[in-house]
């Protein structure tokens, strides 16, 4: 288990701390990380690491060049990084009993849109049935306190309304990946209700949440159809960005926005259990649900060189055209609030490449990023 804290450590916790990430709860603190090989993954390993967690990551190997994981040494940060599947349960349980984690995140998926039309099938295996494995496993560790596993804010049915998305909402899912991400909501709620219930928790002791964020951005993400990655890409070589639908808006945040928000559930999760039991939405301000021209646009006043974008006429599959989160639960009962603005991530982005490129120290900007976003405030 991780370090004890005193009565009065988790008194000043809960009274002057809420909202935050605390560095003195993370240290020591064993934790099962699936999707560490990722973007997000990469990044919330740095984070962990710094406090002093002991992090155990489970993933595939990554599947670009360059990518995250080795670029910022994340193996080497983690006291365990498995290179295993999700969709084996034998092989996922025995690394999570290896662990014996205090927390599991629950970060590992098949998680882009357009490949979920050419690949249906996996798509589903890996969201669906990889939630299903994970929760199955932490069914077999009597350690586990808490867990986050995370879904996306595509999982709502979508209104294309003006509104944010409440947690309460009816879950969704056009495509195969926005639905399998509703799918798993849903086994998530059920296995709470029928392997972790509240009325039990005295027994089993682990609480359970599910975590809905919108499109992340950050530096050291090379996935396939992402605006960013793509956009960097096309600047690099000179040629115009082809934007599909640039008028779609989305809430872009900053890859620390959501890793916050999952951080602080886990803390409340195991520090005050079932009370923080259900679905969180952490979205940025309404301000940063914004167009992909406008973000775009902003990008490329920072870039400093030729940069510029051009609509991309080819017909392309349905994708979400307004989506946004109502947040107000995080921000009500967690504290938690967004606190970069998408001038302030972009300007983060920017940045980041700037090291990338000139082969510098990437773990290190993580770092100061991670620190300069702990000391900023809201919407900075
Ligand atoms: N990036 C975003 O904009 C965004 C937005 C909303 C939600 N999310 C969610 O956040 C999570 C992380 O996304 P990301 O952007 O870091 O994606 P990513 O593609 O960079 O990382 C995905 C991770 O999952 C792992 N993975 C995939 N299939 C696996 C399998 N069968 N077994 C084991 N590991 C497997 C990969 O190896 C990788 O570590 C996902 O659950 C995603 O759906 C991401």
């Amino acid at each position: 288990m991780g370090q004890r804290q005193s009565p009065l450590e988790k008194l000043a916790m809960s009274l002057n701390m809420r909202g935050q990430v605390h560095p003195q709860f993370w240290s020591g603190k064993k934790v099962f990380l699936t999707g560490h090989t990722g973007f997000k993954g990469g990044w919330l390993t740095v984070w962990l690491s710094s406090m002093g967690a002991k992090v155990t990551g489970f993933s595939l190997a990554p599947n670009t060049t360059p990518n995250l994981f080795e670029a910022a040494g994340v193996a080497a940060l983690c006291k365990q990084s498995h290179i295993g599947d999700i969709r084996n349960l034998d092989d996922l349980r025995n690394a999570m009993q290896l662990a014996s984690p205090d927390i599991v995140i629950h970060m590992a998926a098949q998680p882009l849109v357009r490949y979920s039309y050419a690949n249906p099938v996996e798509t589903y295996a890996t969201n669906v049935m990889g939630t299903v494995h994970v929760l199955e496993a932490i069914r077999s560790c009597s350690c586990v306190k808490a867990a986050v596993m995370v879904t996306t804010d595509k999982c709502y049915e979508n209104k294309e309304w003006v509104w944010g998305y409440r947690e309460s909402e009816p879950m969704g899912g056009y495509d195969p990946y926005s639905n399998s991400k509703g799918c798993a909501e849903l086994v998530t709620a059920s296995y709470r209700q029928s392997f972790f219930s509240e009325k039990e928790y005295a027994k089993h002791g682990v609480a359970i949440a599910s975590a809905r964020a919108g499109n992340v951005i950050g530096g050291g993400d090379w996935s396939a159809d992402r605006l960013i990655p793509d956009a960097i890409a096309a600047f690099e070589s000179g040629l115009p960005l082809m934007i599909r639908n640039p008028l779609a808006t989305r809430p872009w945040q900053h890859v620390l926005e959501p890793l916050s928000g999952y951080l602080v559930l886990a803390q409340a999760l195991y520090e005050q259990g079932i009370a923080f039991n259900g679905a969180w939405n952490f979205g940025p301000n309404d301000a940063d649900a914004r167009s992909v021209q406008e973000v775009i646009e902003l990008l490329i006043n920072q870039w400093g060189s030729a940069a510029s974008w051009q609509q991309d006429g080819q017909p392309a599959p349905h994708e979400a055209h307004f989506l946004k989160l109502d947040c107000s639960k995080a921000r009500q009962e967690l504290a938690w609030n967004a606190r970069w603005s998408l001038e302030k991530a972009i300007e983060a982005i920017v940045q980041w490449q700037g090291v990338f490129q000139s082969s510098g120290d990437v773990s290190s900007v993580m770092r100061e990023q991670i620190q300069a976003y702990e000391h900023s405030h809201k919407s900075d």
